[in-house]
């Protein structure tokens, strides 16, 4: 049985990621499994940039095959920003409400509504030979803070053809549209061939 590490500290998406991987015959590692304890700077201008740090850390450390993710969301009205600093745009607002607020303020001022979710997801397989995946899920931002599910800016995202913030959406309805789903898909179809 092969070895695999996914190169991510967040619990939610080890889980995810390790039900994915149950029906392959792959043997997927933590970074607490394999012992790593540290991040290298997430220092990238890209998503794709970002990922391949981190993956290539990973091999690098251990020797084995190693992914890693990385996303956010790029909206029209502030100039297709926050992108690789979505987590720490909204983590710089006290409440994640005001954050959402003054995006929506933003839109009404500028009339654009586009925005979008992308993850990149970098396997390193060897030194220097590293692919990247990407997942990409178009829609606009909603003119008010609606739903309860999922997390970061889910509640103020309306994916093309729904009239539904993701925050209202069921996590399988959202699986079956999201960003990080279609990266994954596209890596796991890779490892199946
Ligand atoms: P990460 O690289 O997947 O950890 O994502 C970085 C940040 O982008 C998160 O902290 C969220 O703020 C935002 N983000 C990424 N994916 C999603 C999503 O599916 N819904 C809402 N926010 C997301």
């Amino acid at each position: 049985m092969g070895r695999l590490l996914f190169f991510s500290n967040n619990k939610n998406k080890i889980i995810e990621i390790k039900k994915i991987f149950d029906k392959f015959n792959l043997q997927l590692l933590s970074l607490t499994d394999v012992g790593i304890s540290d991040e290298p700077a997430e220092s990238g201008q890209t998503f794709e940039e970002n990922a391949k740090i981190k993956s290539d850390y990973g091999y690098n450390k251990t020797g084995i095959p190693c992914f890693a993710d990385d996303s956010g969301i790029c909206i029209e009205s502030l100039n297709w920003k926050p992108g690789v600093y979505s987590k720490r745009f909204l983590n710089d607002f006290k409440k994640k409400e005001v954050c959402f607020n003054s995006i929506i303020k933003s839109i009404k001022k500028n009339g654009k509504k586009n925005a979008y979710f992308k993850t990149s997801i970098s396997l390193t397989i060897n030194n220097n030979q590293n692919i990247i995946f990407n997942g990409k899920i178009n829609g606009k931002i909603s003119g008010q803070i609606k739903g309860r599910f999922g997390f970061g800016y889910d509640p103020i995202f309306i994916p093309q053809h729904y009239n539904k913030t993701l925050a209202e959406l069921s996590t399988k309805e959202k699986n079956e549209i999201s960003h990080r789903s279609i990266a994954v898909t596209k890596l796991i179809n890779f490892l199946a061939n």
